[in-house]
């Protein structure tokens, strides 16, 4: 038996000296789930029976290993909703929020009550699900290639009692494509990183999906594929929205350009990175 106070120190001590930089938080993260309390420290001198300080010393070890939190705790808070993540899946990020805003703001702006929204590359479908609770008389799909991710989707759709309708498909397929009509607005956080940054990964993100994270040699494979592939997905005047990475804004909005959508808008994340870009579908007597 250990104190909780103690064992909080030595185990925020251990993560400390594996180099962790939010030591504090994680131990405190692991403490209220396993201990299912969420306030552990305001009972100090409380003692831990033997086997729940092992599992949590087991929990603490792999995360000094470079082990996600997130995969520790097994699930993840993204805009108001939680998600249930593990390998296999990326773990929402808090960048693709500005995504949903900039979606809500689409639809407000257009009077869109009732769209129909297709997220692409959906994981653990964080965008997919949110979208359809936050727009209650929406049509959301959501497509998703493989089997781990797919398993995900589909568990998070349960829990969050979403209506998303999911698809297990490659977004890369014309065919897959041929069969999704007249939709408002496309979301997508396609794989981005680049070849080079796929080198330099941190240990937490190399434990995540290589097939959620690499986009080619620069990064930009999938925007190059996806625009023209589901552009007719669209309807003319639908908009279609990226997240990106660092600095692809110029080359994913020439893409963009000369698959003829116009009215390109870049939107920064909140650590002032442009991480969205939006564009809407020109109609076709328009056309170069
Ligand atoms: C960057 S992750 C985004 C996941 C989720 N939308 C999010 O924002 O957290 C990209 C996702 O695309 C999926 N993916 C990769 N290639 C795909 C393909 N060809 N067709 C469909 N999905 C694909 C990956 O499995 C992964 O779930």
């Amino acid at each position: 038996m250990v104190r909780r106070a103690r064992f909080f120190i030595q185990c925020k001590e251990m993560l400390e000296l594996s180099g962790c930089d939010t030591a504090g938080f994680d131990t405190l993260c692991v403490f209220q789930d396993i201990l299912n309390d969420k306030y552990p420290l305001t009972k100090p001198d409380e003692e831990i029976p033997g086997d729940i300080a092992e599992k949590i010393t087991d929990i603490i070890k792999k995360r000094c290993e470079g082990y996600p939190l997130q995969y520790v705790l097994g699930e993840w808070d993204f805009w108001k909703y939680t998600f249930r993540v593990g390998e296999g899946v990326l773990i929402p990020r808090p960048d693709t929020e500005t995504l949903i805003e900039n979606i809500l703001d689409i639809c407000r702006k257009n009077k869109l009550q009732s769209p129909k929204i297709l997220d692409l590359c959906s994981g653990s479908g964080c965008i997919a699900i949110t979208l359809d609770k936050e727009i209650p008389q929406s049509e959301v799909w959501a497509v998703e290639k493989y089997d781990s991710a797919f398993e995900y989707l589909e568990e998070n759709i349960r829990l969050n009692n979403s209506e998303v309708r999911a698809v297990k498909a490659d977004v890369l397929s014309p065919e897959t494509a041929r069969k999704f009509k007249d939709f408002d607005i496309i979301a997508s956080n396609p794989p981005y990183l680049t070849a080079e940054e796929m080198q330099d990964l941190q240990k937490e993100v190399r434990a995540e999906p290589e097939t959620a994270l690499y986009g080619g040699d620069d990064g930009l494979d999938f925007y190059r594929e996806i625009t023209p592939v589901w552009r007719n997905s669209l309807k003319t005047g639908g908009y279609i929205s990226y997240e990106i990475g660092m600095n692809q804004h110029n080359s994913v909005a020439e893409i963009l350009k000369s698959n003829n959508f116009i009215n390109i808008n870049f939107t920064e994340d909140t650590g002032g990175i442009i991480r969205i870009v939006t564009a809407e579908k020109q109609e076709e007597n328009k056309n170069g």
